[in-house]
Formats: structure tokens, sequence, C-alpha cells
């Protein structure tokens, strides 16, 4: 039997309560198609600063790059607020980005059949939306430097350099198109070339790497008319590629297609077999130890991990139909509750999906 060894970074906040429900639903998928993970937990975000005064300990980096994949819940308590920016929790979660040098971030924005009313838009509008952003998320304005805050001219001034090298547009850009040809062959490349120089750039490499891909459309669109068209007209879009900051605030926007953050998914892929998934979500801390955070994200977070990692498509699959499943059967977390459903915890809900993966074993 193949053991795949996965590292499990739980974070902050309900991050434990989130991952713990995943890896319950991949060890039921993992016995059912006989295969072996082996979950090794390790401390990222304020709880390891807590230990280790830096929130990305050399320990867990170590064990994320050896790992076959890693599964996050999220990072994050406003208890480290204060604390300064090299040892903030997000900082661990850019330097494990860099570090494992996952630059194709995958955010899939689908709407579920059974929650088209939970949107806060028109149900006509979201019905069958399902976008998927390929966020480049290991360059920007995220990494640029020169940055910093300092006195100029005698008063503070505060800067970032949004700066891209064409060799990682190109791979992003390679990336989107891969997808783009085993999804409905459209790609919307999102910049703001009307002002922007590396969006000038961006827009000329994206159409460069076109050329290569014949069968796929691309149309290109700028960031504010993008924002506006994901709710005006959001079954316009098949694949969005974007750079890390617009990818950022587009996929948060795409989240309430669907109704909620609480459900939506991602990879982030490198060029080797480095890879890590986790919910688009934060790390909710005032929701933390209540058992009422959706899991669903971080489960199909998992079921991500499955297909993109280890290539297994029909356990994917499964995973998904398990969590539809567990919708039209009327289960809802609290993020999610309609009028006449019946509320569950993060546990609970946990248990209802790998029971769905189980019945037809
Ligand atoms: C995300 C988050 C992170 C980001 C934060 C927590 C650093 O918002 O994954 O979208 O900005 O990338
Ligand atoms: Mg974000």
């Amino acid at each position: 039997m193949t053991t795949y060894n996965i590292a499990l970074l739980a974070g902050d906040g309900t991050g434990k309560e989130v991952t713990d429900e995943a890896v319950k639903v991949l060890k039921a998928v993992s016995n059912k198609y006989s295969f072996d993970l082996n979950f090794e937990p390790a401390l990222i975000g304020g709880c390891a600063y807590d230990k280790y005064k830096t929130p990305l300990p050399e320990s867990t980096l170590n064990l994320a790059k050896a790992a076959d994949a890693v599964l996050l819940g999220a990072v994050g308590d406003w208890k480290y607020d204060t604390l300064p920016a090299e040892v903030r929790p997000e900082k661990a979660l850019l330097g494990i980005r860099k570090e494992l040098k996952l630059f194709a971030n995958l955010r899939p924005a689908a709407v579920y059949p059974e929650l088209t009313s939970i949107s806060p838009l028109k149900e006509n509008v979201v019905a069958n939306t399902d976008i998927m952003i390929i966020r480049e998320l290991t360059g920007d304005v995220y990494f640029g430097t020169p940055k910093g805050i300092e006195v100029k001219n005698g008063e503070k001034y505060g800067y970032n350099n949004m700066c891209y090298f064409e060799s990682e547009i190109r791979r992003i850009a390679h990336t989107a198109f891969k997808v783009a040809l085993k999804r409905n062959k459209k790609i919307c490349s999102v910049d703001k070339a009307n002002v922007l120089d590396v969006s000038r750039l961006w827009r000329e490499i994206v159409t460069e790497v076109s050329k290569e891909y014949k069968d796929v459309e691309l149309t290109h669109m700028y960031v504010d008319n993008a924002a506006m068209q994901l709710i005006r007209n959001p079954k316009q879009f098949d694949v969005i590629l974007t750079g890390n900051i617009f990818g950022d605030i587009l996929s948060d926007e795409a989240s309430m297609l669907s109704g909620s953050l609480g459900l939506l998914p991602s990879a982030s892929l490198s060029d080797a077999k480095n890879a890590m998934y986790e919910p688009i979500h934060g790390s909710a801390p005032d929701l933390k130890g209540k058992n009422t955070v959706n899991p669903i994200a971080t489960i199909l977070s998992g079921a991500m991990l499955l297909k993109y990692s280890f290539n297994m498509n029909e356990a994917h699959e499964d995973i998904v139909n398990a969590v539809r499943k567990a919708l039209k059967d009327g289960y809802r977390t609290q993020d999610i509750k309609q009028e006449g459903t019946q509320i569950t915890g993060t546990s609970q809900m946990g248990d209802i999906i790998k029971g769905n993966i189980e019945l037809n074993n």
C-alpha cells in the first residue's frame, strides 16, 4: 500500500477545528481507496510564534518541504496584531508559499445548486457559476522591493513595489492555459494595463503564451471592470488569470457568489512536487472552540490535495459528492443556514460527510 506523508499545519484560531474534519474525511477516503495517509502535525503562525518566537520555524518549513503535500488550516489572531510585521502570523503564510515556490494558486468558485439561494446575489445571476481563479502567488506587490516606511521630506512615507519578471508571468500563464484546456477553454486575464507598466508586461506575456494554446480563447479585462463583471454576470467567466494582489481581492469577492467564504478551497502548486492546500478563509478567532465554523472549505481542500498531488480524480469526486449530498440532505453550518434546514456543528458536518463517503463503500 502506498503511503503519502502530509504535513498538517492547523495554525491558529479555528484552523484546528477545520483541519480535524478534513483529516477525518481524508482518512475515510484512504481506507476506501486503499492508500495510507501519514499526517505529521507542526506549528505555524501565532501558535508557532508563542513557542519559538517565529511564525515559521525551520522545523515546520523542513517538514513541509519534505512532505508529499501540505494541508493548512489558517493563521492569525488579534492577539498578534501588534507584533512587528516580520513575525506576524501572515508572514508565515507568505514565507511558506515563497520557500516552497508555490507560484500557482487555484481558487475554484463554484455555486452549488443546493445553495444558490444563500448567495447575497440574485439566484438567476449566480446559478451554475463555475469559475477557476488562478492567482500568481509568489510575486507582485506582496514580495516586491524596495518596500518600507521611512521619513521623507519631513513626513512618513510608505511604499511597496508592484513588479513581475516575464518568467514569472510566463509560468503562471502556462498553468492557466493547461487548466483551461481541461475546462471550457476560456481565459480572462485580469490586469490594470491602462495604468500600470507591470500590467502592460503582464498582458504582453500572457498574449505571447496564448499562441501556444490555439484552442483556448483569451480575453483581457481591467481589474476594476472585472470586479464589477463578477457581480453583474459571473457566468461569463471560466478561468480568471491574474496577479497576486488582484487575485487576493477578486477571490474573496467571488466567494460571495457561492454564499460563504466557508465553502471555498484552494490549491497552491509549484513546478515540483511541493503543494499546499488550504481554505481561502481566515482563522476566525472569535469562533474558536465553538464548534460552529464551516469545515467544507477545508474538506474540499483535502479533495483538491488528492486530485492535484496524487492524481486521484475518483477520490476527489467522491469527496465533492459527499459534500453535496450533505447539503442536499439539508445539513448546514451556521454560515449557510437556510429555512427548513438542520444546523450542524463543525464536527457533525465532518461526520456526515465522512458517513456519505462510507455509504457507498
Ligand atoms: C489569502 C489571504 C492571505 C493573502 C493573507 C492572510 C496573507 O488573504 O490567502 O488570500 O493575502 O494572500
Ligand atoms: Mg485573501
